[in-house]
């Protein structure tokens, strides 16, 4: 396995790589990788001859009050578990070779950006859609991996691939979880001892939603209020958003009658988590 610094020496590889007709599999990450993100180089893997991976805490979708500066990072570790999982190359690059200064060009997805995620992290999609898609210029991948953990991410980069151009097929694969549910994250290392424990709020607010599905219940203001007040029980847990959208363009939604995404953003303590579940009628 090789580790790339250099962007212009991540994309003289990537055309070679090319040239000689291998298959370039792609999973992106922000690195402190966990089970979650191994899924996606095992699929990555299945369906490419040679597999990159990227290690890039993005400052581009992070806000000015948020955790770029405490992100937990991990490099070592993450090459080892890179070149367990089977990855040829991961590019790690710093911070100044993505953006140089005077760096002025970004990728605004207008419309499923908005909202969620997007109403809570302003500008956060516009990094994300950015820094994807310098990575696939870079990369020059076949097929990219991402995680419906991220679900509005994932529709975002998939809508941005349409409607650029690229010619790369997007995977989005299932949330991993920990045994008891909660979805593994890299910023779950922030949870003190105990908070896992509340953590589980926002899986048992998702299990509850199923339920009511289950029971025939469609009215999915109903579904989402049984979510919140689960969530308000928890002492430690602020509820930053749960919603109803459509699974596939994200317009919201109040009767279950298609396929339907609950999405929901919770602080416990200072560390925000998010999760999702899709929901057929
Ligand atoms: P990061 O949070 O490191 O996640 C990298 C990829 O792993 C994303 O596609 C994410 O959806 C996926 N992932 C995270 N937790 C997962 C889990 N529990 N199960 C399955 N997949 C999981 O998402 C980002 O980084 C960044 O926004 C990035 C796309 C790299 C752009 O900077």
């Amino acid at each position: 396995m090789r580790t790339i610094r250099k962007a212009p020496e991540m994309q003289a590889e990537a055309l070679r790589l090319r040239r000689e007709g291998k298959r370039i599999g792609f999973v992106p990450t922000m690195g402190y990788l966990h089970e979650g993100h191994l899924s996606l180089l095992r699929e990555a893997r299945k369906r490419a001859d040679a597999l990159v991976v990227s290690i890039f805490v993005n400052p581009a979708q992070f806000g000015p009050a948020e955790d770029l500066s405490s992100y937990p990072r991990d490099l070592e570790r993450d090459l080892a578990m890179c070149a367990a999982a089977g990855a040829d190359i991961v590019f790690a690059p710093a911070d100044g070779e993505i953006y140089p200064p005077g760096y002025s060009t970004y990728v605004v997805e207008e419309r499923l950006s908005r909202g969620l995620c997007g109403a809570s992290r302003p500008g956060h999609f516009r990094g994300v859609a950015t820094v994807v898609a310098k990575l696939f210029n870079l990369v020059l991948p076949e097929v990219a991996v991402f995680g419906s953990k991220d679900y509005q991410q994932a529709r975002v980069i998939e809508r941005m691939a349409r409607d650029l151009n690229f010619p790369v097929e997007i995977l989005v694969a299932p949330t991993v979880r920990e045994t008891d549910g909660l979805a593994m994250s890299s910023r779950n290392k922030y949870l003190s001892p105990q908070q896992p424990a509340q953590a589980l709020c926002l899986f048992r607010a998702l299990e509850k939603a199923r339920e009511m599905t289950g029971g025939g219940e469609r009215s999915l203001e109903k579904i989402v209020a049984a979510m919140k007040t689960l969530i308000e029980a928890e002492p430690e847990a602020r509820l930053d958003y749960i919603e109803a959208r459509d699974a596939a363009n994200l317009e919201p939604m109040t009767v279950l009658d298609r396929p339907t995404v609950i999405a929901l953003a919770v602080f416990i303590g200072s560390v925000r988590l998010i999760d999702n579940a899709v929901l057929a009628p």
